[in-house]
């Protein structure tokens, strides 16, 4: 296997990646913000399902930070994620600077949205954030062409938005979920599971446990949403976490769920400490 090469240059990376295609290998493409964990390194395993080229990119994107101290605050693993991405055999390392993505600064960057979806759930509690997901990923898009293009479904809204605007502005880019990796205790896998303190470590797996609940009550069919949707609220709450939502709705539309309708989600979002999680759980399918 030849050894990873770390790019951090559009020229350089696009004449790469033409010559990959004159060669007619396809190209896969797994966009991240680094601090990788084994959820990431999923991706790229499922990721040789798709071509013969994998590219990486580690861009940690000021743009859809909507608190700064956040950006400031997350952690620069370079080195780790280079040796991870080296060991599953990744062809490159996209990793470039912020002055390369924002020449002008972001504040002045044209940008992409996708109206509706961005504008509720996580968007709503974190206004102008999915704007910058949509541009970084547009422009990430534009600069590797890629042909598939993976995406974790723990960011189950990130995901359909990104596939909204796949579809909508026609770029020609398969986007492929991949399911969340968990650890033994059912806990997603997620770069923010590191702000955790001990203690807190300890009571965050009760976010996937009242998922997985609500889901069962909810299977049983005798039981209204917005009730398990309120309880599950208040044991969040009384578990020492501060919930944003916990809400059913379409796996299509993240329109908010009716009666028996079918091919649902439950999607939650709670601080604990300082951490910020997120996960989802399928309810049923269509
Ligand atoms: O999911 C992430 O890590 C980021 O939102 C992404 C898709 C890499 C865009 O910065």
């Amino acid at each position: 296997m030849a050894a990873m090469q770390q790019i951090s240059d559009i020229g350089a990376l696009r004449e790469q990646v033409r010559g990959w295609r004159i060669a007619g290998e396809r190209i896969v493409f797994v966009p991240t913000m680094g601090n990788l964990h084994r959820g990431h390194l999923r991706l790229v395993e499922k990721a040789r399902d798709h071509g013969q080229r994998i590219v990486v990119s580690i861009f940690v994107n000021p743009m859809q930070f909507n608190d700064k101290d956040d950006f400031n605050a997350y952690p620069d693993t370079l080195a780790q994620d280079a040796d991870k991405l080296t060991e599953v055999g990744v062809d490159v390392l996209f990793t470039p600077s912020v002055a390369v993505i924002y020449p002008d600064g972001y504040q002045h960057n044209s940008q992409v949205v996708v109206p509706g979806l961005s504008d509720i759930l996580c968007g709503e509690h974190r206004p102008g954030h999915f704007i910058g997901v949509t541009t970084v990923v547009a422009k990430l898009f534009n600069i590797v062409l890629p042909d598939v293009a993976l995406f974790g479904e723990k960011d189950f809204q990130q995901l359909m938005i990104i596939r909204r605007m796949v579809g909508e502005l026609c770029f020609p880019i398969d986007i492929v979920g991949v399911a969340t990796e968990r650890e033994s205790d059912g806990l997603a896998m997620s770069s923010r599971n590191g702000y955790l303190s001990a203690v807190e470590r300890q009571q965050a797996p009760l976010l996937y446990r009242e998922l997985e609940q609500a889901k069962s009550r909810l299977l049983l069919g005798s039981e209204r949403i917005e009730v398990v949707e309120a309880e599950a609220m208040e044991v969040l709450q009384k578990g020492g976490f501060r919930p944003e939502y916990f809400t059913v709705r379409s796996r299509k539309d993240l329109s908010k769920a009716e009666g028996n309708a079918q091919d649902l989600v439950i999607l939650a979002a709670a601080w604990l400490g300082k951490a910020r999680l997120i996960d989802n759980i399928c309810l049923n399918s269509g």
